[in-house]
């Protein structure tokens, strides 16, 4: 299985490095078997699984809950499980015991976080505990009541530097991988540039370490709007409805089940049965 060390020199030898996020046992089951290297369990569950319109009513329990599953379908991938809205912001001491559970009951192998900042003391202190942690910079969406909507970030050269030296900071904290999501792509390209750790974009072009994508966003799988850097690969929607269509009309007109469905009991039985 990957590690953080193997990340590290993936991005040395310049191959890039392939991520998805996952969130349940299928899914993970499959990306493992795509030979992805790594999964992430993102709170974009929040939104594509659990159907709230943004990822701050998730929680440390549906993190913990979908890690398990994502864990038992992809046992030999690394796996990076986002911590939720507010686990932590609050004290260092709090920040570990979710991170914490993320590792030790829910199985994954590394925690990320949302923003610099106050943020930093924090990856700091899971460095020290022994918690691999990968910063997320750009668009957060955790702050979008404060970012005014999911925007492009970094736009301007003041807000690229600040990117910058957060970016930094991050490394300097000891975050072994940055996520820079929705920035130019000279900007990621910068970043990537500057830093030794491996960068991850999504929606930050193609001159970084590595690229992550929401699984349901490349199946075309319940989603109703993808962004512009989004690819999608297929569109199974349309699959599943005519499947679960034919069923409906199966039952219906009676042609479900088949006598290759059904069991059947031994003459003799049926006439012990009936006397
Ligand atoms: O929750 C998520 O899926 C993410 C993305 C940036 C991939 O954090
Ligand atoms: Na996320």
């Amino acid at each position: 299985m990957i590690q953080t060390t193997d990340l590290l020199k993936m991005k040395q030898n310049q191959d890039k490095i392939v991520m998805i996020t996952a969130y349940d046992y299928p899914s993970a089951k499959l990306a493992e078997k795509a030979g992805v290297d790594v999964i992430l369990v993102g709170d974009s569950l929040g939104m594509v699984v659990l159907g709230y319109d943004s990822t701050i009513p998730v929680t440390l329990e549906d993190m913990i809950h979908h890690t398990r599953a994502v864990k038992r379908g992809a046992k030999e991938t690394f796996i990076i499980t986002d911590m939720p809205f507010l686990t932590y912001h609050l004290s260092v001491k709090d920040t570990l015991l979710n991170a914490g559970k993320l590792i030790q009951e829910a199985g994954a192998h590394a925690v990320k976080l949302e923003g610099a900042d106050d943020v930093i003391e924090h990856i700091a202190a899971l460095t020290s505990a022994g918690i691999p942690s990968c910063a997320h910079l750009g668009l957060t969406p955790q702050t979008v009541g404060i970012l005014g909507g999911y925007k492009v970030q970094g736009k301007d050269a003041v807000a690229a530097k600040k990117l910058l030296e957060d970016a930094k900071k991050c490394e300097a904290a000891g975050a072994f991988a940055l996520l820079l999501e929705c920035v130019p792509r000279q900007l990621a390209a910068e970043v990537s540039q500057v830093l030794s750790i491996p960068v991850i974009g999504i929606g930050a072009g193609a001159d970084v370490d590595a690229q992550v994508l929401v699984y349901h966003d490349i199946l075309g799988y319940g989603v109703e709007r993808v962004a512009k850097f989004v690819k999608q690969y297929q569109s199974i929607d349309n699959q599943i409805l005519d499947a679960i269509k034919a069923y409906a009309v199966d039952v219906r007109t009676s042609q479900f089940p088949e006598e290759r469905h059904s069991f059947t009991m031994k003459e003799e039985e049926l006439n012990a049965l009936y006397g």
